[in-house]
C-alpha cells in the first residue's frame, strides 16, 4: 500500500493510539541496578565521573536496595571495591570481604530485592587485570579456580545469582561445576558472554578502582569489530551452563543483542554501561540534553533490540518515570 491509500500518520495522531500500537514496553521488571560496596561504616562517597552514584559501605548499600525495591526494581548487582590488593585477589573469595559482606546484609535486611554479583578478579588484584598474572601475561586456566572460589564465596553469603564478567574461557563451566558440587545447582549464571573491550568502562573503572595497572584488556575482552566471534562465545557459554546471556555495553552494540536474540534461546541481558550513564549525565550538566529523555529513549532501544533485561545506573529513576 502506498501514500495516499497509507497514511502512517493515522496511528500516530493521539497518545491512545500511540499507546495502543506501540510494540516495546519498556517495564521496571526488565531492569538490574548496579551498586559498589565499600569497606567502613555511614560511608557514601560519590563517584565524580557518575554523578548520582556512589561507593556504599553496607548500610547505605542496604538504603539503595530498599530504594530499589521501592521502586519496583527486582535486582541489583553487586560490585566490591576491597580495602586491600594482592596478586591473587584474596579479598575476592574471603568469606568477611566485602561483597560477601554487602550481600549478607542485603538479603538480611531487604530480602525482596534479588542479589546478583559481579564475579571477577580486577577489583582485587594489585595488577587490576582479570586473571591470574604469570610473567605480565594474564593466566586463563590458573584463574578459572578462583573465579569459581570467588562465585562460590558469594553463593555462601547468600548471592541468588553470580554473573562472572571477566572473559576467561572456561569459566561459566568452572563456575556450574563447582557450585554443582557445593549443593547450589539451583543458582543460576548470568554470563558476561559477550563483553566487548570497550572505552564506555572508563567511568567504571574510576567507581571501582579496577584499571589495569599495565597493558589493556584487549587479550580477553572481544575486538568491537567482531559480531561472527559474539555468537560463539554466546554458543560456548550455553554449552557451559549459562542460564542468560549478556553484552556489554548495549548502545553501540544494537546489532549484537539482536543477532544473539535471534540465535540464542535464553534469556539475554544488556550493559547499559558506565560511560553510556555518564555521557548523558555529562549532557545534563552542561544543560545541552534532556537526560530523563534520553535515558527512557535508549533503555526503550535496548529492549527493541531484543534485551531482556538491562543492567543500567538509571534503574531507579527510570522505573519511577514508568511508574509515574
Ligand atoms: C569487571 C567489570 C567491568 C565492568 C563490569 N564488570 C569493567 C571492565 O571490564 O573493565 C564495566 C561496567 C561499566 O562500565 O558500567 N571486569
Amino acid at each position: 500500500m502506498l501514500f495516499p491509500d497509507f497514511r502512517g500518520r493515522r496511528l500516530r495522531a493521539n497518545k491512545n493510539f500511540r499507546r495502543m500500537i506501540r510494540e516495546t514496553k519498556l517495564s521496571c521488571d526488565d531492569f538490574i541496578l548496579p551498586l559498589f560496596a565499600i569497606e567502613g561504616k555511614s560511608v557514601k562517597k560519590p563517584i565524580d565521573s557518575m554523578p548520582g552514584h556512589f561507593q556504599l559501605s553496607c548500610d547505605h548499600i542496604v538504603t539503595a536496595a530498599k530504594e530499589a525495591c521501592d521502586a519496583g526494581v527486582p535486582a541489583i548487582i553487586l560490585f566490591g571495591v576491597p580495602d586491600k590488593k594482592d596478586p591473587l585477589a584474596t579479598r575476592a573469595y574471603a568469606s568477611d570481604a566485602i561483597v560477601q559482606k554487602a550481600v549478607q546484609a542485603v538479603k538480611e535486611q531487604v530480602p525482596d530485592i534479588t542479589v546478583i554479583t559481579d564475579v571477577c578478579l580486577c577489583a582485587y588484584t594489585d595488577h587490576g587485570h582479570c586473571g591470574v598474572v604469570e610473567n605480565g601475561i594474564i593466566d586463563n586456566d590458573a584463574s578459572l579456580d578462583l573465579l569459581a572460589k570467588t562465585a562460590l564465596s558469594h553463593v555462601q553469603a547468600g548471592a541468588d545469582m553470580v554473573a562472572p564478567s571477566d572473559m576467561m574461557d572456561g569459566r561459566v563451566g568452572e563456575i556450574r561445576q563447582t557450585l554443582d558440587e557445593e549443593g547450589f545447582s539451583h543458582i543460576p549464571v548470568m554470563s558476561y558472554a559477550v563483553k566487548y573491550s570497550s572505552a564506555f568502562y572508563g567511568p567504571f573503572r574510576e567507581a571501582a578502582e579496577s584499571a589495569p595497572q599495565f597493558g589493556d584488556r584487549k587479550t580477553y575482552q572481544m575486538d568491537p569489530a567482531n559480531s561472527l566471534e559474539a555468537i560463539r562465545e554466546a554458543t560456548m557459554d550455553v554449552e557451559e551452563g549459562a542460564d542468560i546471556i549478556m553484552v556489554k555495553p548495549a548502545l553501540s552494540y544494537l546489532d549484537i543483542i539482536y543477532r544473539l536474540k535471534e540465535e540464542i534461546d535464553l534469556p539475554i541481558a544488556a550493559y547499559n554501561v558506565s560511560g553510556e550513564y555518564s555521557i548523558i549525565k555529562a549532557g545534563e550538566m552542561m544543560g545541552w540534553v534532556n537526560a530523563k529523555d534520553l535515558i527512557m529513549e535508549t533503555l526503550l532501544s535496548i529492549k527493541r533490540a531484543g534485551a531482556d533485561l538491562i543492567l543500567t545506573y538509571s534503574a531507579i529513576e527510570a522505573a519511577r518515570e514508568l511508574n509515574k
